[in-house]
This record gives structure tokens, C-alpha cells and sequence, in this order.
């Protein structure tokens, strides 16, 4: 890098992607503003929220979009997946369903994104242990089959969720 681009800001977008109240609204509140709602309605539309990250003392600004799992709320896909270079692509470990749409998300992210932009498979839910449906064990192999991070997180307990952020912001950097 030059002198210049050493002083610039670095911008990544970043997109959540999954089923209908996996908790991707929650993971970004939970990073971005450390709140949590109980009882959030489904997102209508875009989202999203800038948030200043540091990684090796260069500051980093990820800006993370949020839309809605369910088509019918959703936003223009192609607009929403332009430009991305970050992914995170949420299940809940407590339903079995959102699960088995990951295939769905992963083809819909290939088709309208650059094949190289960094995803990470969260299982998210991590607190519901008595209501599990995937395992962790199932989680990971799918990740390395597909070539994906992996991690489980709770919005809720906030547990991995900052993690998750960084694993992805760490990779594109
Ligand atoms: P859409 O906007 O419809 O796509 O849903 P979403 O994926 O944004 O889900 P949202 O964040 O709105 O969360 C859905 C419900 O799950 C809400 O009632 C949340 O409070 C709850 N929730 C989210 N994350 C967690 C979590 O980690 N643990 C538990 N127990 N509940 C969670
Ligand atoms: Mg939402």
C-alpha cells in the first residue's frame, strides 16, 4: 500500500442472510449497539448499521446489512448482495427447517455475489440447549464441506456474536 491508502478508512459491507427470525436482526443489534429485543418484529425491507472495528490498529468500518427471511418483506436481491464482501448466513440450532435452507441461502449468495466473499456459517440460538435440533457436530461438517466458517452464537447471551463479526471482518482484511 501507499502512504495515501495507508491513512484511508476501510469500508466492507457485509450482508446477513437466512430464514425468518433466526436472530440476524438481534446479532446485529447485539454488535452493533450491545441490545437485545425479545420480542423484534420481522425486519421489512434494508437495514443497516455502520460499526468501527480494529484489527491489527487500523480501523475498519463494517457496514452490515440486514433484510428479511421471508421473500415477501424482502428487498431487491441483487441490490442487497452488490458490493458485498462479507457474509453471515444464520440458522437457528433450534430449528431443524432453517437448517435445511442453508443450501437455498448459499446458492443465492453465489448467484448474485462474487464467489469470493468471506461467509461464515452461524448457528445461532446457542442458548437454547434444551431445544436443540442440530448439533454442533452437523454444523461444522457442513461448513468445511462448503468451504465456510463456522460458529455458534447467542444473541441473547451475546456469546461468539462479536467473534462471528470478526472472523469474517479478519478474512477480508
Ligand atoms: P426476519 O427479520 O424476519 O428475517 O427475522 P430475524 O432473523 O431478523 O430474527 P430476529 O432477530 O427478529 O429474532 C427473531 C426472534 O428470535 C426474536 O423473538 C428474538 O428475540 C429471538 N432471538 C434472536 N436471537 C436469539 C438468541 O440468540 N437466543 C434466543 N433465545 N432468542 C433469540
Ligand atoms: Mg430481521
Amino acid at each position: 500500500y501507499s502512504e495515501e491508502e495507508k491513512t484511508e478508512d476501510y469500508l466492507f459491507k457485509i450482508v446477513l442472510i437466512g430464514d425468518s427470525a433466526v436472530g440476524k436482526s438481534n446479532l446485529l443489534a447485539r454488535f452493533a449497539r450491545n441490545e437485545f429485543y425479545p420480542n423484534s418484529k420481522s425486519t421489512i425491507g434494508v437495514e443497516f448499521q455502520t460499526q468501527k472495528m480494529e484489527i491489527n490498529r487500523k480501523e475498519i468500518k463494517a457496514q452490515i446489512w440486514d433484510t428479511a427471511g421471508q421473500e415477501r418483506f424482502r428487498a431487491v436481491t441483487s441490490a442487497y448482495y452488490r458490493g458485498a464482501v462479507g457474509a453471515l448466513l444464520v440458522y437457528d440450532i433450534s430449528r431443524r427447517q432453517t437448517f435445511d435452507s442453508i443450501g437455498r441461502w448459499l446458492n443465492e449468495l453465489h448467484t448474485h455475489s462474487d464467489m469470493n466473499v468471506v461467509t461464515i456459517l452461524v448457528g445461532n440460538k446457542s442458548d437454547l440447549k434444551d431445544a436443540r435440533e442440530v448439533t454442533t457436530a452437523e454444523g461444522k461438517t457442513l461448513a468445511e464441506a462448503e468451504g465456510l466458517f463456522f460458529m455458534e452464537t447467542s444473541a441473547l447471551d451475546s456469546s461468539n456474536v462479536t467473534a462471528a463479526f470478526q472472523t469474517v471482518v479478519k478474512e477480508i482484511y
